[in-house]
């Protein structure tokens, strides 16, 4: 597929509300490789990792199951995440000369005593100086209120950073209740239904929330993670742990953060 015709309103609308959804950005094809690869990528955490199944780490275990940086070992993945099309979205709506991948990750939402993701920013778990990176959370199926599909705080990116909350353990309210109730009335949450091969593009400081899966079947997404070129490396222990060998201070750079668009 050829450039998506991402428009100066798209680009607009996600400066303005820290969020856009796009239809239509990967194929029916390519949606199904990434379901295929990533079946093999369940399957192999059960026979090499040792882990038995999707309920097997503490904490997170209802909320979701999320394996990272799949693009290092599974090609589909791979040509996902240096995907120029959707690297090319995230330049635009960055405002950036380029942008590096900092991370993928799938979520796998398991139906049955589902816990809700509750309402974060992701910024704050990430370990930069500047703000500015921002997520593109793919379908892999069709998502909807009833399956635990994604919400915004339209213009909750202008807020800036609050405190981190531990997503395993937190409430629904935790992130919002620090807010005084004036200002809370104002929070007007849009869910995002669409379909499989849609994403939306949300902003790290953007307050984001998925309902439980109350479906029968999971919920798939794989999400990947662009950083505007620039972005310096502040230390904070995160997800991925310290693989970066980057210094206080220091730009990323090298093959573990590649330039996806731009340069
Ligand atoms: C989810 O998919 O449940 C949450 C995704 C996110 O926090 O970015
Ligand atoms: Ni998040």
């Amino acid at each position: 597929m050829e450039q998506y015709p991402l428009t100066e309103d798209h680009v607009a609308f996600f400066r303005d509300n820290g969020y856009v959804r796009l239809d239509g950005v990967l194929s029916v094809q390519e949606v199904e490789a990434l379901r295929v690869a990533l079946d093999v990528a369940v399957e192999d955490r059960r026979r090499y990792e040792g882990n038995e199944g999707p309920r097997t780490d503490p904490g997170y275990a209802k909320v979701f199951l999320q394996m990272v940086n799949l693009w290092e070992r599974y090609p589909a993945f791979r040509t996902h995440a240096l995907n120029p099309r959707i690297g090319g979205i995230a330049r635009r709506l960055a405002r950036a000369g380029s942008v590096r991948l900092w991370h993928d990750h799938a979520l796998i939402k398991y139906p049955k005593d589902s816990k809700p993701t509750v309402w974060h920013q992701d910024w704050v778990y990430w370990p930069m100086h500047e703000t500015g990176a921002l997520s593109c959370w793919m379908a892999l199926d069709d998502v909807t209120v009833k399956n635990g599909c994604m919400s915004f705080i339209p213009g909750s990116h202008r807020l800036g950073p609050c405190d981190p909350i531990d997503l395993g353990n937190a409430t629904e309210e935790t992130l919002l209740a620090k807010f005084p109730p004036e200002q809370r009335k104002k929070f007007l949450p849009v869910a995002v239904e669409m379909k499989a091969g849609s994403c939306t593009f949300h902003d790290g400081l953007t307050f984001h929330y998925a309902g439980p899966n109350t479906s029968e079947s999971p919920r798939r997404a794989m999400v990947t993670i662009y950083m505007p070129g620039g972005t310096r490396y502040k230390t904070l222990e995160h997800i991925i742990g310290d693989r970066s060998g980057l210094r206080e201070g220091e730009e990323f750079h090298g093959p573990l953060f590649p330039v996806v668009a731009g340069e």
